[in-house]
């Protein structure tokens, strides 16, 4: 067992400890926002902002995808996230941010094996489990323009929160997309592209996710017919 398994078996054992004392010393079961104050964050739209990074970082193959569906966890859809470890309104008491803000010995339990989620992937969940953990449908709140595409401002965001989950270094298969140089490799000479632009003969990408939409397509194929620059 590597350090990490370690720390997530303990971390088990601790959440479940820590599970049957509240269940003993409280007869209630926790705070759960009621329905009709379930508004959301107008700043977060579930399909945009936090279905990637479920996508991205736990639904892989042997973790939590719909054929792995690790301790019961299936994490690519709205309706099998919310169905277990998602407690509307309470994050503290939510099982899924309970693993992934937990550190012991400074490694999170989750994402097993692999980098930590972003203090702006985590604050992006947290918020949307506070204020209702609702799938808001239409996203008012995207602002996509296609005039801007910067590595550092539009690019690399991009690849942070929808592919670098699986992508995080050389040796992840499908090699790294985790820094501008394997970025810019991947998309001038290799085979980006047509990937995220699902184009027969290519491997559709992100890889179980949904599509990126038109519009962030737009920004990568202006950010590499401009010589996909480091600005
Ligand atoms: C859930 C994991 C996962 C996510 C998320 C993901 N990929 Fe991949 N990617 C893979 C795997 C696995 C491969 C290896 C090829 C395969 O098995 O399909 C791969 C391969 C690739 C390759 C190598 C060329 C090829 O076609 O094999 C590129 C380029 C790529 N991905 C781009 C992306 C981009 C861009 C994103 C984000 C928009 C992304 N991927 C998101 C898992 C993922």
């Amino acid at each position: 067992m590597n350090i990490s398994k370690k720390v997530s078996v303990l971390a088990s054992l601790l959440l479940g400890i820590t599970g049957i004392i509240s269940m003993n010393a409280c007869r209630h079961g926790p705070y759960v926002l009621p329905v009709n104050l379930r508004v959301g964050d107008p700043n977060i739209c579930f399909e945009h902002d936090i279905l990637p990074i479920f996508q991205s970082n736990c639904a892989k193959s042997n973790c939590h995808d719909a054929s792995s569906g690790a301790s019961g966890y299936v994490l690519d859809n709205y309706a099998d996230i919310v169905k277990k470890g998602i407690v509307p309104g309470n994050p503290a008491a939510s099982k899924i941010w309970q693993s992934i803000s937990m550190k012991i010995f400074n490694v999170s339990v989750m994402p097993r094996d692999a980098p930590l989620l972003s203090a702006k992937d985590l604050d992006l969940i947290r918020r949307w489990i506070a204020t209702g953990a609702i799938d808001s449908g239409a996203c008012s709140n995207i602002t996509c323009d296609t005039t801007a595409f910067t590595y550092s401002g539009t690019i690399a965001p991009m690849m942070q929160t929808y592919c670098v989950g699986c992508h995080n270094s050389a040796a992840a298969s499908g090699g790294s997309l985790n820094d501008y140089t394997s970025v810019m490799q991947a998309a001038v000479n290799g085979r980006m592209i047509g990937d995220i632009s699902h184009s027969p003969g290519y491997n559709a990408m992100p890889l179980g996710g949904s599509m990126l939409e038109d519009c962030q397509i737009t920004q990568i194929r202006k950010w590499v017919a401009a010589g996909a620059p480091n600005n």
